[in-house]
């Protein structure tokens, strides 16, 4: 396991779609596995593949303190409510925002073996699935209030 370069706002990299996962196999394992070592050493509570530079549709989540879900190719199936706070990104450091996000989300996944699962997550955890997943279209939290967007233009990046 190794921890691997952030890439921060102002990368075009973030602005790509990532791509499906095909191979379940000990590059997407490895891949996790930094993901997760990366993560934990930022004090993130979440991270997606682009993220470390790697264009596939991979994130990881801390559901509670020390637990980790691993989400490949997700699909939101449901969301519920709506909760407005503050909310930051590996990418985008010292920076926070009140960002609007559903209160409740199920979603269905990969794990890294291929099984298919369903989750279903509230509150923090809803929210940090929302973010992560719209970094796998590109999506920033930062494009998402007009907080975010004054903080693009002062910094100058998209
Ligand atoms: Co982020």
């Amino acid at each position: 396991m190794a921890t691997r370069k952030i890439v921060e706002l102002g990368n075009e990299t973030l602005r790509k779609k990532s791509k499906p996962v095909v191979s379940f196999d000990s590059s997407l394992a490895s891949l996790l596995d930094d993901m997760k070592t990366t993560m934990v050493e930022k004090n993130g509570m979440g991270i997606a593949a682009v993220q470390v530079g790697v264009l596939r549709r991979a994130v990881i989540v801390e559901t509670e303190p020390g637990e980790y879900l691993e989400i490949v190719n997700p699909t939101i199936l449901k969301t519920k409510g709506k909760v407005k706070k503050s909310e930051g990104c590996l990418s985008v450091p010292g920076f926070y925002t009140d960002v609007e996000r559903p209160k409740y989300v199920k979603i269905e996944a990969f794990d890294r073996n291929g099984q298919k699962f369903e989750f279903e997550g509230e509150d923090y955890v809803a929210r940090c699935i929302c973010h992560e997943i719209d970094h796998l279209d590109g999506v920033l939290f930062v494009d998402l209030t007009d907080e975010g967007k004054s903080y693009k233009t002062k910094k100058g990046v998209n």
